[in-house]
């Protein structure tokens, strides 16, 4: 499947990186490693999202070095070596030319050679940009890149004496994304919607989680999304009020809600829906009172997704709502400022609002700038997602309410005049619901 971001778009990331990084610098980046599944199985392989930003390479064994001002070529791939008796195992490889002609690198060499070959790129450099920290590996083999310079300062060579972590510059870029990234976040956003409908569609006493699961997958994979941007959360009944419910293996039954946390990931981009919705299909008076709180709460928030306002304002909005819809049905008592101030309606709501979203699903991007929430700009992806969660042990409120867990999600971009929903594909307010489900 073709790209749907442009090459000319990963070499303008590169271009952009190269500009903000100090004169006489190289950044190294590494693919990610290729990893275990058991024996001589492998995990299929996913991109690192830093080297996938800059690259769109979707090899594992792979090296980037960007080295601004480099007579011969500033963005340099080392990468594995066309060798057709591999490729007629294990697929075709993009090998040297390949990186060049495809991928608009300026320089490629076997990564084989890269122990001979790097240090003489870094050498003369004072300051080193590489994901410090992120991989020991990978920290030892780029201080065995400079000994090898260090060897040779009696012949005059300059080693670099600075170690800079890549992410400080790359990662404010990642969080601003471009209209290319919005069009696929937004077809991936789609996909899911649709397969959360055709889970909704399905569902019915007597089967299980898991098989909710399968109608997810179906449409993901149905649409080229073959992966997902994380483990699906199919809870029925109180598991869904494991935040992180992954087991998806109990039978769904009549008068259960099912929440449902799942989506897709196309060409590396994430995204991330909720839908809570009953097995029977109809709400019962509680699960609706609980519902449209949160689904009030859902709407408050995403009015407060605007440029302008920061990031923590979406997360009071839903605050606010969720309290005060959690005195007005009697499981909180007194008024909704001391509420929110004491942290009275945290054993109902015990998460945040929602997270940046793009390559990863909780994505990169700082959340405040010094001490202060960072402003929301054109072009910030985020999530939308409060919830509401009795624990069924809960004996603080009436037995009525306990082993409801309620959360509404969607993936929004912030615009000039507010923000775009992605996910608006699946039904979100009660009637929607019951009619999608009695079709
Ligand atoms: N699915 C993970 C999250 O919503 O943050
Ligand atoms: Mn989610
Ligand atoms: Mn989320």
């Amino acid at each position: 499947m073709a790209s749907m971001i442009p090459m000319k778009e990963f070499a303008g990331r590169r271009r952009k990186l190269m500009e903000r990084m100090a004169p006489d610098s190289i950044a190294i980046l590494p693919a990610a490693p290729e990893r275990v599944r058991n024996r001589d199985v492998l995990h299929p392989f996913r991109q690192d999202s830093d080297f996938q930003y800059l690259t769109g390479f979707g090899e594992p064994e792979a090296v980037l070095a960007l080295i601004p001002g480099r007579e011969h070529g500033e963005a340099v791939l080392f990468c594995r070596e066309r060798n057709p008796e591999k490729e007629l195992w294990d697929g075709f490889l993009v090998g040297q030319d390949g990186a060049i002609e495809q991928y608009g690198l300026d320089d490629a060499f076997p990564i084989a050679d890269i122990d001979d070959i790097l240090p003489g790129l870094l050498e003369g450099r004072s300051r080193v940009y590489y994901p410090l920290g992120k991989d020991p590996a990978f920290d030892n083999r780029v201080m065995d890149w400079v000994k090898v310079i260090r060897s040779k300062v009696r012949a005059g060579a300059h080693p670099p004496g600075e170690f800079v972590a890549l992410e400080h510059l790359l990662h404010d870029m990642r969080l601003i994304k471009s209209p290319a990234e919005i069009k696929v976040m937004a077809k991936a956003g789609k996909i899911s919607a649709e397969a959360h409908s055709r889970a909704m569609k399905r569902a019915r006493r007597g089967g299980y989680e898991y098989q909710l699961e399968a109608e997810l997958i179906h449409t993901f994979m149905e649409h080229g999304a073959r992966n997902t941007a994380y483990p699906s959360i199919v809870g029925s009944g109180a598991n869904a009020c494991i935040l992180h419910y992954i087991e998806n293996s109990a039978p769904l039954k009549d008068g259960d809600l099912v929440l449902i946390d799942a989506g897709c990931e196309l060409e590396c981009y994430a995204s991330d829906i909720t839908r809570t919705f009953p097995v029977s299909g109809r709400f019962s008076a509680e699960q609706a009172a609980l519902y449209n709180v949160v689904l009030e709460a859902q709407y408050a928030a995403i009015d407060a997704v605007k440029p302008g306002n920061h990031w923590n304002q979406p997360h009071e909005a839903a605050l606010e709502v969720l309290t005060q819809g959690l005195i007005d049905l009697g499981l909180l008592t007194g008024n909704v400022e001391d509420a929110i101030a004491e942290g009275a309606y945290r054993p109902f709501f015990m998460h945040r609002t929602g997270h940046w979203l793009g390559m990863d699903v909780h994505d990169v991007g700082d959340y405040k700038i010094g001490d202060a929430w960072r402003l929301l700009e054109p072009g910030m992806a985020l999530t939308v997602e409060p919830g509401l969660y009795v624990a069924p042990d809960n004996t603080d409120v009436d037995e009525k309410w306990r082993g409801i867990g309620i959360r509404i999600e969607d993936d929004v971009v912030v615009t000039k005049e507010g923000c775009r929903i992605l996910t608006d594909g699946v039904p979100k307010t009660i009637p929607e619901i019951e009619a999608l489900m009695a079709d």
